[in-house]
C-alpha cells in the first residue's frame, strides 16, 4: 500500500467516499485518488513523492499556477490584518471594481463563496424580477449543486451515473425544465408554448460540464433573442468559463451582454469566491436595498479578496494570449498522435480551456458526451498518471492550462500521450 492508499482508507472513514466532493474520488476512472502533498506552478506533489504536471488546477481556479510567489506574498500580508472582518472593506471594492472594467456588463455585483450560491442566488434575483417561476437549463449543464439545478446536471452527477439526487424535492424542481444543449429548435418551441411564464434560461455557454462543449453561436444568439422578447432574463453561468473561454469570459467569444452572469474559480484565485452579478436593474432587487434576500457570513472575506485581485492584475490580456497559445500547441500535437495511431479522438480548446473525447465524432452536447468511449478513457487516464501527467479524472470534465505551463512541460505532456497511444 502506497501513501495515497494508505490516507484514502483513513479518510474513507471520516468523508463519504473518503472525500469532500464526489469527483475527487476517481469514481469514473478507477484507483484510488491522490492525496496531495503541496503545489507549486504547473505541478502538483502525492505524498508518496511523485510530481505530475497538473491540468486540472483546483477545476479551474489556478491561471497562473499554484503558489504563485507574488499572489502567496499578498495573500499573507493580508493574513496579518485578520482574517474575516464581517463588516465591508476596501478589498472588497478593489476586486469588485476590478470585475466591473474587465466585463462591462456587470453594473453591479454581489461576493459569494461558491458558484453554487453565485447560480441559486442569479436565478432568485430573476425569480424575483420577473415575478415568474420557470427557469430554463440545459442537459449536461451543471450549475452548482442547489435543489433547483439537480436535473439533468453533468460532470460529477454524470460521472456517478445520478440523473437526479434523492433529497430534491419533486415541487422543487417542478419548475426546472431541461432541454437538450445546441437544440435551437427545441429551445424555440418551448419559448413559442411557455414563454410568458420562464424567469431565466441559464446556461454554461462554454460547456466544462459534459467535458467541453462550446455552444454555437445560433444557440447561444437564440437564447438572448427569445429572453429578451418574453421578458426572461438570460444568465450565463461563467463560474468555469470565466476569464477562461476569453479574456472577459464566454461572452468574449460570442460577443453578446447576458442580463445576469456568474463567476467563480478564477476570481478567487484558489480561494473560496464566486460573483454574481450584471444589469443594475436587476441588480438593484437584492437586499438590503430591495427585497430579494441574499446574504453570507465570509462572503468578501478580505483575504480570498486579496488572493482574486492579484491573481487578476497578473492575467494582462498578453499573459491571457500565451496560455492560450500553449493550449493550442497541446492540442495541435494530440491531434497530430491522435492521427498517426489512429485513435478516434476530439481534441477540443477554447481560450486557456481543453478537452478531448475518445470519440469517432464531434461531441454537440450531453448525449453525443455519453457516448464517447469512458472505458478507453479511464486507462488512459491510469496510464498517463504513471508518467506523471495530471489529466481530470472523467471525461465529463474540462482541463485547464496556467501561465506556470512551460513548453517543456507540454513536450512531456505530448511524450506521455505517445507512449500511452503506442500501447493501448
Ligand atoms: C459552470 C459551473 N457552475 C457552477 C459551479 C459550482 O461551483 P462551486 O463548485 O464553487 O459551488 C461549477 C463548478 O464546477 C461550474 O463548473
Amino acid at each position: 500500500m502506497n501513501r495515497s492508499q494508505e490516507e484514502f482508507a483513513k479518510a474513507q472513514r471520516i468523508f463519504p467516499g473518503g472525500v469532500n466532493s464526489p469527483v475527487r474520488a476517481f469514481k469514473a476512472v478507477g484507483g484510488t485518488p491522490l492525496f496531495i502533498d503541496c503545489a507549486k506552478g504547473a505541478y502538483l506533489y502525492d505524498v508518496d513523492q511523485h510530481k505530475y504536471i497538473d491540468y486540472v488546477l483546483s477545476w479551474g481556479p489556478m491561471i497562473l499556477g499554484h503558489a504563485h510567489d507574488e499572489v502567496v506574498s499578498s495573500v499573507q500580508k493580508a493574513i496579518t490584518r485578520g482574517t474575516s472582518y464581517g463588516a465591508p472593506s476596501v478589498s472588497e471594492t478593489m476586486l469588485g471594481a476590478l470585475l466591473q472594467e474587465r466585463v462591462p456588463y456587470l453594473e453591479k455585483l454581489r461576493m459569494v463563496n461558491s458558484g453554487t450560491e453565485a447560480t441559486m442566488s442569479a436565478i432568485r434575483v430573476a425569480r424575483g424580477y420577473t415575478k415568474r417561476d420557470k427557469i430554463v437549463k440545459f442537459i449536461g449543464c451543471y450549475h452548482g449543486h442547489s435543489d433547483s439545478f439537480l436535473v439533468q446536471a453533468g460532470s460529477g452527477i454524470a460521472t456517478l451515473s445520478l440523473p437526479n439526487s434523492p433529497g430534491v424535492p419533486e415541487s422543487v424542481v417542478q419548475n426546472t425544465v431541461t432541454l437538450p444543449y445546441n437544440d435551437t429548435q427545441a429551445l424555440t418551441t418551448y419559448f413559442e408554448e411557455h414563454g410568458e411564464h420562464i424567469a431565466a434560461v441559464i446556461v454554461e455557454a462554454v460547456a466544462g460540464n459534459m467535458g467541453l462543449v462550446k455552444g454555437d453561436v445560433e444557440f447561444i444568439q437564440a437564447i438572448r433573442c427569445l429572453t429578451k422578447e418574453s421578458g426572461a432574463l438570460m444568465i450565463v453561468d461563467d463560474v468555469m468559463a470565466g476569464f477562461r473561454a476569453s479574456y472577459t469570459g464566454s461572452m468574449g467569444v460570442y460577443e453578446i451582454e447576458p442580463d445576469l452572469i456568474c463567476l467563480g474559480k478564477v476570481v478567487g484565485g484558489g480561494f473560496p469566491v464566486a460573483v454574481f452579478g450584471g444589469k443594475a436593474e436587476y441588480m438593484d432587487c437584492v437586499a438590503p436595498l430591495g427585497s430579494v434576500y441574499q446574504a453570507g457570513t465570509l462572503s468578501g472575506n478580505p483575504v480570498a479578496m486579496t488572493a482574486g485581485y492579484e491573481t487578476l492584475i497578473r492575467l494582462t490580456p498578453q499573459v491571457f494570449t500565451t496560455i492560450e497559445q500553449q493550449v493550442e500547441t497541446l492540442c495541435n500535437g494530440l491531434k497530430t498522435l491522435a492521427k498517426k495511431y489512429a485513435v478516434p479522438m476530439q481534441v477540443v480548446s477554447v481560450g486557456t480551456m481543453f478537452g478531448f473525447f475518445f470519440s469517432p465524432k464531434p461531441v454537440r452536447n450531453f448525449e453525443d458526451s455519453t457516448q464517447a468511449d469512458h472505458e478507453l478513457f479511464a486507462k488512459v487516464h491510469q496510464l498517463l498518471l504513471e508518467r506523471g501527467v495530471y489529466v481530470a479524472p472523467s471525461q465529463y470534465e474540462a482541463n485547464f492550462m496556467s501561465s506556470a505551463h512551460t513548453s517543456t512541460d507540454i513536450q512531456q505532456t505530448l511524450n506521455a500521450f505517445e507512449e500511452v497511444f503506442a500501447i493501448i
